[in-house]
This record gives C-alpha cells, sequence and structure tokens, in this order.
C-alpha cells in the first residue's frame, strides 16, 4: 500500500522528518512558490508550514486527500481554519514550542533601541569612533508595557523584572489575579501608551488586531518611547509608524516581523531609528525543533486516526 504523502512546505528542523519516522512519504516543496505548492497539494495528505505558506481556500481545493495542516509555530494566521473545517481539514500548530524564543528576541530589540547596539555596530565597522553618538538610555526603573499579556508576555515580563523595570499591560482577557500573580500592573491601552518607555505587542493578527496602533495611539506615546513589534506584521499601522518616526515624536521602533514579508514597499527600511529583523522571533535550534517534532507528532496521530491532544 502506498504510505501517505506528507508535504513539508517550508524549511523546518531535520528533526521533524526524524519524528515522523518510516511511515510516510516525505515530499517537498516551497511554499511561497504557488504554481509549485498547488501541483504537489494534489495528493498531500499532510502539509506541515510556517508563516510564509498561505493555506487558503484556493490551497485547500487543491488537495482533495488533504486531512491535516500543522503549522509549526504559534500564529495560525496563514491558514484558513474556516475553509480547512468546512473541508474537513485539521489544522494543528505548536503553540509553545517558540514562545521563549520570541520572548528572548523582543528583550533583543528593546535593548538594541536603548543602546543603539545595530547603528553603533555599523558605524565601528565602518571605521568611525563615535561614542557619544550612540549614548543610549537604561532599563533600570524604566516602564515597559506589554500589549498582550499570554504566554509570551509572561516570559517576557519575567525577563525584564532582572533588569529592575515597572511592567505594565493592557490584555483585556487577563484577571487582575493573574497580572498580580506576574507582578504586573493591568492599565487601559491609553495608560499603556501614555505611560511606559518601552511598548512590546504580542497579540495574534485578526481582523480587530490589524491596524490596533495607529495615527491615533502614536500620538499618545511619549517622545521619547520606543515600540516593538516580534508578533505579526500589520498590528502596527506602517505607514502611521515609519510617520511619526520620521516626525520624531517616537523615540524609535524595533521590527521583526512586516506587513507583507519580506517587505518591499515600505519607508520603514530606510529610518536611522529603526531596528529590522527577517522574522526571525521562532528562528532557533531549539524552537524549530520543538515546533518540527511536536507538528511532527500531532501528523502521525491525525493521518493514523487518533485523537490530536492540545500542545
Ligand atoms: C510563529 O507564528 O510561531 C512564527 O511566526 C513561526 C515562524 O517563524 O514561521
Amino acid at each position: 500500500m502506498a504510505k501517505p504523502v506528507v508535504l513539508i512546505a517550508e524549511q523546518l528542523s531535520p528533526a521533524t522528518v526524524e519524528a515522523l519516522g518510516p511511515d510516510f512519504d516525505v515530499r517537498s516543496v516551497d511554499g511561497t512558490d504557488r504554481p509549485a505548492l498547488l501541483s504537489a497539494l494534489a495528493d498531500a495528505n499532510a502539509v506541515l508550514i510556517r508563516s510564509a505558506t498561505q493555506i487558503d481556500e484556493e490551497a485547500l481545493a487543491a488537495a482533495p486527500s488533504l486531512k491535516v495542516v500543522a503549522r509549526a509555530g504559534v500564529g495560525l494566521d496563514n491558514v484558513d481554519i474556516k475553509a480547512a473545517t468546512e473541508a474537513g481539514v485539521m489544522v494543528v500548530n505548536a503553540p509553545t514550542s517558540n514562545i521563549i524564543s520570541a520572548a528572548e528576541l523582543t528583550i533583543g530589540h528593546i535593548l538594541s533601541l536603548a543602546r543603539h547596539i545595530p547603528a553603533a555596530h555599523a558605524s565601528l565597522a565602518a571605521g568611525e569612533w563615535k561614542r557619544s553618538k550612540y549614548t543610549g538610555t537604561e532599563l533600570f526603573e524604566k516602564t515597559v508595557g506589554i500589549i498582550g499579556l499570554g504566554r509570551i508576555g509572561a516570559l517576557i515580563t519575567a525577563r525584564l523584572q532582572a533588569f529592575g523595570v515597572e511592567v505594565i499591560a493592557y490584555d483585556p482577557y487577563v484577571t487582575p489575579a493573574r497580572a498580580q500573580q506576574l507582578g504586573v500592573r493591568l492599565v487601559t491601552l491609553d495608560e499603556l501608551l501614555e505611560q511606559s518607555d518601552f511598548i512590546t505587542i504580542h497579540m495574534p493578527k485578526t481582523p480587530e488586531t490589524t491596524g490596533m496602533i495607529s495615527t491615533a495611539q502614536l500620538a499618545r506615546m511619549k517622545s521619547t518611547a520606543y515600540i516593538v513589534n516580534v508578533a505579526r506584521g500589520g498590528l502596527i499601522d506602517e505607514e502611521a509608524l515609519a510617520e511619526a518616526l520620521a516626525a520624531g515624536t517616537i523615540a524609535g521602533a524595533g521590527l521583526d516581523v512586516f506587513s507583507s514579508e519580506p517587505p518591499t514597499d515600505t519607508a520603514l527600511l530606510g529610518l536611522p531609528n529603526v531596528v529590522v529583523t527577517p522574522h526571525l522571533g521562532a528562528s532557533t535550534d531549539e524552537a524549530q525543533e520543538k515546533a518540527g517534532v511536536s507538528v511532527a507528532k500531532s501528523v502521525r496521530l491525525a493521518l493514523e486516526g487518533e485523537l490530536v491532544p492540545d500542545a
């Protein structure tokens, strides 16, 4: 009997294939090459993706034998869950696989902004020696505002508290008891924007959260404040952000994610007070291994007709 076909549509840890074992016909395709993806989906029973492959209605229609879409990571915004459910296709992810990596990159962005590390590096590498130009700011006794106090927000909180900062958060779904347990003061979004020296956003991307930080919200920030987005492109309106940065109404931004990836048509990349990374939040050996093994196990169970437990 032919083995079930598992299609890997993005670069995943080698541990993924090991965890799948010998019972599957494992194939690869570049999920961003749309015609290749659609044709490879024709006989796939499972497809494994990260954030670059769009599994939408068209992709699902091209995959008549598909039983499971496995997202090696947290976010599911590149999968049309409604269309998948209607087509009887299970969608699984690895919701805790990369939360530590995402939290650590967030701290990296905050420190990069506070101490101008990327710009200072570029300057010295170009032969300059400009010590006063790159005078920074301490985190100690500053206020950090976290928008979205879920798993990643909580990990960031614990790490930031070691710096002696006050952490405040906006999250309508978090109880005061949970916030108290984390040592976080819950505030409204407006209060967070007005009081924070550093702001970091950790929300899923939905129609409600897209553009939730735009001109009006940026206008509430201190002119000395920095904002970081390691979550999803588009949570912060990029045009509004570029305007605020260019006008100097906020001090700077650290961005790992963009509304369109790779970002091509954005003023943000050319601004001196912006630190950018190419969607690296989950890109560590540890996170990739955890994500790959987790989704491989879910795919095995799903294709064997077993119950897939919540990760
Ligand atoms: C996630 O949602 O977990 C990440 O964006 C995964 C990725 O880097 O592809």
